[in-house]
């Protein structure tokens, strides 16, 4: 068996699946993933566009850079790995999302509850009163540069809703990934976990394909490369994500699924 026609097979058995992903399942669209060669983050300090100290010190410049991306979205449209995503979550009695990407592929394509692990662009937050709000439409890119910034209701500077280096995850989103994986505790090999288009360089350790693993749950990942993440996996598909998964669902998803027998 080739590893697609295991993933094939593994999709059909899985009662319960749970995907972690990060910014190669957007690489498809158009959206460049943040480390190597023409990657985000070449050209830009982390610790000066997305940390709080680089906001504290240059809210103008991170807000460059956040108001670029948010202007971006509506450029790309999802492809067919955000939408088999959003029919796995129709299909299947029990599924989770966790993304790692701030963009609103997964929302566009069709996804209902996709966990924002690292925030959203979409969201602002005012660094005074905490208010959250959506965004609507981003700032104007010569306002931002003219230090024209977003501001909330109370006169406090607002903030991008994305998480950034050094800031706490969202513990509600935590303990709903907790609560998602110890329901599964006694699936065994229903329970499947697909870890897509990350590095594992920032997510290695949040235990979301660990945990599963350790409740015998099968793990694969769909990467072109290999990964920090590879060796600690049941099975590794090397290959883009949207054209793998807009090739293996249709031959998953139109089939009755088990537990509706
Ligand atoms: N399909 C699947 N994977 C892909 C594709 C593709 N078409 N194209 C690239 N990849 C893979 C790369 O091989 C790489 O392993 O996507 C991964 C992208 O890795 P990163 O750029 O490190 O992105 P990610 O893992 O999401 O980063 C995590 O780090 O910088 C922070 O907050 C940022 O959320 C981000 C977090």
């Amino acid at each position: 068996m080739t590893p697609e026609t295991t993933l094939v097979q593994w999709l059909r058995e899985a009662r319960r699946v749970l995907v972690f992903c990060g910014a190669g399942i957007s690489a498809e669209s158009g959206i460049p993933t943040f480390r190597g060669a023409g990657g985000l983050w070449e050209g830009h300090r982390i610790e000066d566009v997305a940390t709080p100290e680089g906001f504290a010190r240059d809210p103008v410049l991170v807000w460059q850079f956040d108001a670029a991306r948010q202007h971006a979205l509506p450029t790309v449209s999802p492809n067919p790995a955000h939408e088999m995503l959003a029919a796995m979550e129709r299909h299947y009695p029990a599924f989770l999302l966790v993304t790692q990407n701030v963009d609103d592929l997964h929302e566009r394509a069709g996804s209902r509850d996709a966990i924002h692990l690292h925030g959203s662009l979409d969201e602002v937050r005012c660094t005074l009163c905490g208010r959250q709000r959506p965004l609507g439409s981003p700032p104007s890119l010569a306002d931002v540069r003219r230090g024209v910034l977003p501001h909330c209701a109370c006169g406090g500077l607002e903030r991008p809703g994305v998480v950034w280096f050094g800031e706490m995850l969202n513990p509600t989103h935590l303990r709903s990934i907790e609560k998602f994986i110890e329901t599964g505790w006694n699936d065994g090999p229903a329970f499947l976990v697909l870890v897509i288009g990350t590095s594992g360089v920032v997510g290695g350790d949040y235990g979301i394909h660990s945990l599963p693993a350790a409740l015998g749950a099968r793990v694969v990942e769909i990467n072109p490369e290999e990964t920090l993440l590879s060796s600690e996996v049941d099975l590794a598909v090397r290959a883009p994500a949207g054209a793998l998964l807009g090739r293996v669902w249709p031959e998953v998803g139109s089939a009755e699924h088990p537990a509706a027998r």
